[in-house]
């Protein structure tokens, strides 16, 4: 079922992607070849089926168009990674079981294909097909979650200054919510905008999301040191090499997956009054943990 739902929304994005995106064709073709390559690399597609399901969940069905949303979402996810993976962030030369974009472009064009993946982004939530005024209040969450002020910038920013300097566990929480937690939460809280939910409603997915996207980062940590580069399709044990700040460095391997658990079941909670609607949702957030790439 869970995995019918993931294998299903990841054709849907990937084919309406392809619809959204610049031909690779299109002048100037060696940025489009450059964004498509990593778009197009087997990306999990989580964030647009969270919102995809968030969407599902208040609207009772997939209201029409929210691929779009959830498309928009994965530019900017993908974006974050060109730009992650880059000589002076994380100097990753694997991801998604190819090479990264600056490796297979140059940095000049990996830079510009991040810078375009987000302007695209915005072109796709300008055009969504909802009220105006859910469209703007979407562009705010999503703009918001990967700014600066506890965004997904401002944790990047965070996360390579950590680096060698063992954080306390407060800056690291902070960092890992604001990094990776703030775009999840954005991904939820617009698919519940989309799909016209409660101030209440969207709280909860908001409460859900706090705690799902730490979640994912911790174990997004915790793979890293567990897993294969073959596994990840990126370069394992990364972190531990640029003695990066993670919940493994910092808690041990065990310890930091019990948080990770009782976190997904903080989350959970926080949809019960949603009833057996939400049980996709809370599926998912399993899945997020028990994942193993
Ligand atoms: C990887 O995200 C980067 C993080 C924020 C931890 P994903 O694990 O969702 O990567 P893809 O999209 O499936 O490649
Ligand atoms: C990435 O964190 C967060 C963003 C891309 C915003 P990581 O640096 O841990 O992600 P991976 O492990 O390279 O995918
Ligand atoms: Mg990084
Ligand atoms: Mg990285
Ligand atoms: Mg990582």
């Amino acid at each position: 079922m869970l995995k019918e739902i993931l294998d299903q929304g990841q054709r849907t994005i990937d084919a309406t992607l392809e619809r959204l995106l610049p031909a690779a064709t299109q002048r100037p073709d060696s940025i489009h070849q450059a964004m498509r390559h990593s778009v197009f690399a087997g990306g999990k597609r989580l964030r647009p089926v969270l919102c995809m399901e968030a969407a599902r969940m208040i609207a009772g069905r997939l209201p029409e168009g929210v691929e779009e949303l959830g498309s928009a979402l994965e530019m900017l996810h993908t974006y974050s990674l060109i730009h992650d993976d880059l000589p002076a962030l994380d100097n990753d030369d694997l991801r998604r079981g190819k090479p990264t974009c600056h490796v297979a472009f140059g940095e000049a064009l990996a830079i510009l294909a991040g810078d375009a993946l987000q302007t695209q982004a915005y072109q796709v939530l300008a055009c969504l097909k909802c009220p105006a005024e859910a469209r703007v209040q979407i562009i705010e969450e999503i703009a918001r979650g990967t700014g600066t002020v506890d965004g997904m910038i401002g944790g990047q920013v965070k996360d390579l200054e950590a680096e060698r300097h063992r954080p306390d566990a407060a800056t690291l929480e902070y960092i890992h919510r604001s990094k990776t937690g703030a775009l999840i939460t954005a991904s939820l809280v617009s698919g519940g905008i989309y799909a016209n939910g409660s101030g209440v409603e969207i709280q909860r997915l908001r409460d859900f999301g706090r705690s799902i996207g730490l979640a994912f980062q911790i174990v997004d940590d915790v793979l890293d040191v567990t897993q294969s580069s073959e596994q990840l399709g990126k370069t394992a044990g990364k972190d531990t090499a640029s003695e990066k700040a993670t919940y493994p460095s910092l808690f041990g391997i065990d310890e930091s997956l019990r948080q990770a658990d009782a976190l997904v079941a903080t989350g959970c909670g926080a949809l019960d009054p949603f009833g057996h609607s939400a049980q996709t949702l809370k599926d998912l957030a399993h899945f997020l943990v028990q994942r193993k790439n």
